[in-house]
């Protein structure tokens, strides 16, 4: 074999194992903590029924379909608990630094996370993409600023500001794309029940039709009926 053409394979051997490793770092390092926002601070046990709420903040469907879930939670109290996480959707031009604002308001106040969330299903019109068509990205970020100090808190308002600015809040937000996306989830809202997606995946589910699933899990658990398992299988 030729001198030079063999220098060149080593090379690029090199350079493939480089990339590796590279990948390596930039890939396999899972996030330091489960994605998601667990709702009252109720993570739930190993017996209660884990509910994974996949959200867009400004979502009219996501909206539409949070009141029944609130009152079915209020309803079961510990014998549900809540995840939800977030999957902005690229055709909302602002879903993305909407729920960049959420994680920065759960940095700062843990307990405003579900506030402000709340609040982008009342008022979500103003980030939609017809009302936010002639601002900038800047002013958009700077009405997002303002808007999420409402249910932070005024102090907050620098500290909103420059988790803006902050990587870190910017990656959170990816990994939480990331994860929506690794699930199989495409649209909003999504429900999976104990890990399982419910099936009429983008659509409101109403409160009836969460005690219908949720009762049935319940009498499932106490060995009463096997109608569950036909529902997924
Ligand atoms: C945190 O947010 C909650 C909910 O909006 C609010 O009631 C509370 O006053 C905030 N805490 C602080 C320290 O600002
Ligand atoms: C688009 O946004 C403008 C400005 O906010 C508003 O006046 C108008 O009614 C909106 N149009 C539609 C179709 O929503
Ligand atoms: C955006 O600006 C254009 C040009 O000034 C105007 O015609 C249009 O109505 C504006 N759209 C909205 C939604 O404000």
């Amino acid at each position: 074999m030729p001198r030079p053409q063999f220098a060149t394979l080593i090379l690029s051997f090199f350079c493939l194992i480089s990339l590796f490793s590279w990948t390596l770092h930039a890939q396999t390092l899972p996030p330091a903590r489960y994605d998601g926002f667990v709702y009252q601070d109720r993570p739930g046990d190993a017996d209660s029924i884990l509910i994974e709420a996949f959200y867009d903040p400004v979502c009219p469907d996501s909206r539409d379909s949070w009141p029944p879930l609130k009152q079915a939670l209020r309803y079961y109290g510990s014998r549900t608990s809540l995840v939800v996480h977030l999957l902005p959707l690229p055709y909302h031009d602002n879903a993305f630094v909407a729920s960049r604002a959420l994680h920065i308001a759960n940095l700062l106040n843990t307990s405003s996370t579900f506030p402000l969330l709340e609040q982008f299903y009342e008022h979500q019109e103003r980030f939609y993409n017809n009302e936010t068509h002639n601002l900038s990205r800047a002013s958009v970020v700077k009405e997002m600023v303002k808007f999420a100090t409402e249910a932070v808190g005024n102090s907050y308002y620098s500290a909103i500001e420059s988790g803006f600015n902050d990587r870190k809040t910017d990656l959170k937000t990816r990994v939480s794309f990331k994860y929506s996306t690794s699930r199989g989830v495409f649209g909003t809202p999504t429900f999976y029940v104990n890990g399982f997606a419910l099936p009429d995946t983008g659509s409101t589910i109403d409160y009836n039709g969460w005690r219908r699933i949720i009762d049935l899990l319940i009498k499932a658990k106490k060995g009463k009926s096997e109608e569950t398992m036909h529902f997924l299988l």
